[in-house]
């Protein structure tokens, strides 16, 4: 069997389409959505995806606000920034980029945000909204990975999925959408045991580890749909590549279904940001 490949640069597209025509709306009441977003230091990778959120959150016609901070920003100063954030009428999301340096304390700075603006879905507030069903910013990567397991399969309900990771930003959150589909979710790690026969049980697979290639096609069982969140770089030859946490080149002969690495699940979570800024700007606005 050879899996179809999900397309999630195209789905990312459509999405983006979508947030595009409801932000042309809003601006028509003279509603203009407002995106911040905050980066503290040079961390490569990190400014790569700061300037394509800031670039993307133009082309769908809302403001974008960047503040590319020093690394040797005081947490005082950074709370600062938050707090003047949280006031500004013009903006309706906030997003720090982490990581933050070590002399910043993360978890301050995610609950200094105001949860009503809080458009990664990180405030305590946000994640125990979402642990008990209520109305909550949902973090955008595993909503993105929703709406293609929604897309591709229907309905979850009853499907047993297995998540292997159980980091605050994906592993944890992607278990909480799943089981509100009506999953039957298990989340694996590194202390696991039999992690590949566990995986074998699984309608539905979500790597989220951040080790290359570490799911291989013995682990996925015949017609499973299988999503991968890693993006790791690794040497080939002279140069690097990137490859996602399930070796795709085995994987795809057994599973029915497969994100690709690059192409998948990344293009999904910018245009994810975007329709939660979207969100956001509606609830303020009443
Ligand atoms: N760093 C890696 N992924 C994310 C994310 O989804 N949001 C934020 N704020 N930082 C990140």
């Amino acid at each position: 069997m050879t899996a179809d490949i999900i397309d999630g640069k195209a789905f990312a597209a459509t999405v983006r389409g979508k947030v595009g025509e409801h932000v042309a709306r809003l601006k028509e009441q003279g509603i203009t959505p407002g995106l911040a977003v905050v980066l503290v230091g040079e961390d490569p990778a990190s400014q790569v995806y700061v300037r394509n959120k800031g670039k993307q959150t133009l082309e769908v016609g809302m403001a974008s606000f960047e503040h590319k901070l020093d690394a040797s920003t005081s947490e005082e100063d950074l709370l600062a920034l938050i707090e003047k954030l949280n006031a500004d009428p013009a903006v309706h999301g906030i997003l720090c980029q982490l990581p933050v340096p070590d002399h910043i304390n993360a978890d301050k700075v995610l609950a200094a945000i105001d949860p009503a603006k809080d458009v990664d879905g990180f405030h305590i507030s946000n994640v125990g909204l979402l642990a008990t069903g209520q109305k909550a910013m949902v973090p955008c990567t595993p909503l993105g990975c929703l709406m293609m397991l929604r897309d591709k399969l229907g309905s979850l309900s009853g499907l047993n999925a297995v998540v292997v990771g159980r980091s605050n930003i994906v592993g944890k959150p992607m278990a909480q959408l799943l089981l509100r589909d009506s999953a039957t979710v298990t989340i694996a790690h590194s202390r696991t045991k039999d992690i590949e026969a566990l995986c074998r049980t699984a309608d539905i697979v979500v790597a989220a580890v951040g080790r290359a290639e570490m799911v291989s096609a013995d682990w996925i069982k015949p017609g499973a749909t299988v999503i991968d969140v890693g993006i790791n770089r690794v040497p080939n030859g002279e140069k690097t590549r990137l490859v996602g946490d399930v070796d795709f080149a085995s994987a795809s002969q057994v599973a029915g279904a497969i994100t690709p690495v690059p192409g998948g699940v990344g293009p999904m979570t910018i245009a994810c940001l975007l329709a939660n800024t979207v969100t956001a700007c509606c609830r303020a606005n009443g």
